[in-house]
């Protein structure tokens, strides 16, 4: 019998612990999908790679498959991706333009809103065949947040609002870059890791692991600067330097604070002071410093916002993850801006960039060392009983705090226990 949720993460005044059969045990894996995956909001995507009618995208909510369609009055549809006839993988493209879905099996053809518009041969059918039921089914619930659609199968979620809480601040601020405009999903660099998908999760909030990791990367960016043309975070837009904070809150989701603006470095003098103009004429002096200060938000369970990309997290297996990272443009902005933030993407966080291969290389190796016998726990203490507690339940610690991976774990747990009682 394996043990509840209850004993996988343990917290006293003096410690916090999660137990590392979390990261290795296949059984616990396959709960999650249930418990954190089927139960709850999970990004489906940026309605930018949806844009026109017709427009699709092939995606997950954990090991499910999902299609997200833009459909001919322009609503926005989340379907799970499968025929109704005999249950086949309905669309097989990761994205396209399509004027209906037709089943590669035996060609039934489906609306982009879903209704089953033609079926082959329908003369064998009985007269009277049931059709309307045969639709594409929708997942649970959907919502769309300043442009990011998240879906749950469960329709007993909680407001998306809700869901957020007080860290939708941040998410506010994410968006006020954008100039009072939109962002535009470019295509994601794709890659995998040997290593459960919460190494990842954990780690794009880590800001204790930065000099340690990162050393090596960040000599590499400032001896060859040119060849990093978005990173040049010393000399940002805001004028300031800021390391920033962690925030956790109730419901999983954190905050690392990222420091200064990145869209700066080979971009013209007059760009960048035009940019910022406009983001203090919007917001005020105070706000448009804010939102200058870059951030990281990790929106609980598996999608993060962070830099000038949009991280997402899929788990496949306890040691098998992918990782889709959007770069992030920006309608609004001049040409030099979007050219510093796909740059930045490329060099430094995307599928080849120097900061993001030293992760990856933790990741596959934490995989390996901890399931060394013996290591039943792992320690995430940094910070316990230093931070701030808001009357809305938010924490806020120091940089290098392990603040948002505790409140990752108590929302886990939370989940964890309440799919076992369900
Ligand atoms: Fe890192």
């Amino acid at each position: 019998m394996q043990p509840g949720a209850e004993a996988l993460v343990e917290e006293s005044s003096r410690e916090f612990r999660v137990a590392t059969r979390t990261y290795r045990d296949p059984e616990i894996f396959q709960r999650e999908l249930d418990a954190i995956f089927s139960r709850g909001w999970v990004f489906l995507g940026h309605e930018s790679e949806v844009a026109n009618p017709g427009d699709f995208k092939s995606t997950r909510i954990g090991s499910q498959p999902i299609i997200l369609t833009r459909d001919d009055n322009g609503e926005i549809n989340a379907f799970y991706n499968a025929c109704p006839h005999r249950g086949t993988t309905l669309c097989r493209s990761e994205r396209g333009n399509v004027k209906a879905f037709v089943c590669p099996y035996h060609s039934w053809t489906f609306r982009t809103s879903g209704e089953l518009i033609g079926i082959s041969d329908r003369s064998r059918y009985p007269d009277d065949f049931p059709m309307d039921d045969k639709r594409l089914h929708r997942i649970g619930a959907l919502a769309n947040h300043h442009g990011l659609v998240f879906g749950s199968i469960s329709a007993d979620v909680p407001s998306f609002a809700d869901y957020l809480g007080a860290g939708a601040r941040h998410l506010e601020l994410w968006a006020g870059r954008a100039l009072g405009g939109r962002y535009r999903a470019g295509t994601p660099h794709r890659y995998l890791y040997r290593g459960n998908w919460k190494f990842q999760a954990e780690n794009v909030l880590d800001g204790y692991h930065a000099n340690s990791v990162h050393g090596s990367a960040y000599r590499t960016i400032r001896q060859f600067p040119q060849r990093f043309p978005g990173t040049d975070k010393s000399r940002a837009i805001t004028g300031v330097r800021k390391e920033g904070e962690t925030c956790g809150y109730p419901n999983g989701h954190g905050m690392l604070g990222a420091g200064a603006a990145l869209e700066t470095g080979n971009v013209p003098e007059e760009v960048k002071l035009r940019y910022r103009a406009s983001l203090v004429e919007r917001n005020g002096e105070d706000v448009a410093r804010e939102i200058m200060n870059n951030r990281h938000l990790l929106i609980f369970p598996n999608v993060c916002l962070m830099d000038n990309n949009i991280r997402v997290i899929q788990p496949i297996a306890h040691d098998l993850t992918e990782i889709y990272s959007y770069p992030m443009l920006i309608d609004e902005a001049e040409e030099p801006i979007n050219a510093a933030r796909l740059a930045d993407v490329q060099a430094r966080v995307g599928s080849a960039g120097v900061v993001n291969l030293d992760d990856i290389e933790i990741f596959n190796s934490n995989q390996t060392a901890i399931s060394a016998p013996g290591l039943e726990w792992i320690t995430l203490s940094r910070g316990l009983g230093k931070e701030e507690v808001l009357p809305s339940g938010e924490r806020i610690g120091a940089h290098s705090d392990e603040t948002p991976q505790r409140a990752f774990w108590r929302a886990w747990q939370q989940r964890m226990v309440a799919a076992e009682a369900a």
